[in-house]
């Protein structure tokens, strides 16, 4: 018998293939106002309260203000282990420095992408800034088996990361993950994520696929929007500054900007499914593991690894 050669129509799929599913919003949390560091006033979007909702995301810190008295006694030195913080500066800056010798800027735009691992010792100074200092800290957790690996940074600065913009005038800033096959710089993080800034004119409508199974959560910043499928009677779910918005399961998300246009971060992650036992900076996996990290800062052993990698 001769094999007949055929075109290839549509995709090789696997016979249960279902049509992709938009997501809808599951929950939304409001920002508390919040004291942090040495006396930073600030909104979490997100933190202790909600684990596990977020997994693998511990904390969402969102800092703001024309006052210069909010934010100029900073984070002084602090320990973190078994976490990544990423800074986002989205205007002024912020002066960092940590226990090994390493220290710089992080300007409006930069990002910066901290592996704590086994344990750093750092301190995070907003500057003076004319008019609006503003950002985020988002915490990451780290996978049990990476949790005491070596410490390491990636400094990102706003002309490295890459803009992404269409003809109606969207923009999107890529920092993780990829949009339109423009891939952001930050690679090689365990939990895969996909940190997007985006920024949508009036009216204009954004999707995307994201894997099933991940946490996907928007943060919106400026001007305000829609989110997600509709559900029930329920439209789509409004989404504003102060606001986190967690999707629910699905394979898309869809987002729709309002009269003014709509900025925010779109972030995504692989859940690490682990058990979560958190004090202060310091977040492990179990009681033990936070009293051994109290008794090593204690004892001055809190520092595991003088190595610190430095990429990009
Ligand atoms: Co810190």
């Amino acid at each position: 018998m001769s094999e007949e050669v055929r075109p290839v129509v549509g995709k090789l799929q696997p016979p249960n293939d279902r049509a992709p599913e938009p997501r809808a919003v599951a929950r939304r949390f409001a920002g508390r106002e919040t004291l942090e560091g040495a006396g930073v006033r600030l909104q979490r979007m997100f933190g202790g309260s909600e684990v596990p909702l977020l997994d693998p995301f511990l904390l969402l810190d969102n800092f703001g203000s024309t006052n210069p008295a909010d934010y100029l006694a900073g984070f002084p030195w602090h320990p973190h282990r078994g976490i990544e913080t990423v800074t986002y500066m989205l205007n002024g800056r912020t002066a960092h420095e940590d226990s090994l010798g390493n220290r710089g800027v992080i300007d409006s735009g930069d990002v910066q992408w901290m592996s704590a691992g086994s344990g750093i010792l750092h301190q995070e100074m907003p500057k003076r800034t004319e008019g609006r200092l503003s950002g985020f800290q988002l915490w990451v957790n780290l996978p049990k088996r990476l949790k005491m690996e070596d410490p390491a940074y990636r400094g990102l600065r706003a002309d490295g990361i890459p803009v992404v913009r269409g003809s109606d005038g969207r923009v999107v800033r890529v920092i993780a993950g990829e949009h339109d096959r423009v891939s952001g710089p930050v690679t090689h993080i365990p939990v895969d994520p996909t940190y997007l800034d985006v920024s949508l004119p009036a009216g204009a409508e954004y999707s995307r696929p994201v894997p099933r199974g991940y946490t996907v959560f928007a943060q919106p910043f400026e001007g305000a929007g829609t989110f997600g499928r509709a559900t029930g009677s329920d439209g789509p779910a409004a989404g504003s500054p102060g606001e986190t918005l967690l999707f629910g399961d699905g394979d898309r998300v869809e987002v729709r900007a309002g009269d003014a246009g709509l900025r925010f971060l779109l972030v995504s992650g692989r859940p690490l499914h682990e058990p979560v036992a958190w004090y202060g900076p310091i977040v492990m996996n179990s009681r033990e593991e936070l009293l051994e990290a109290r008794q090593d800062l204690d004892r001055g052993t809190f520092i595991r690894s003088k190595r610190v990698i430095q990429e990009i």
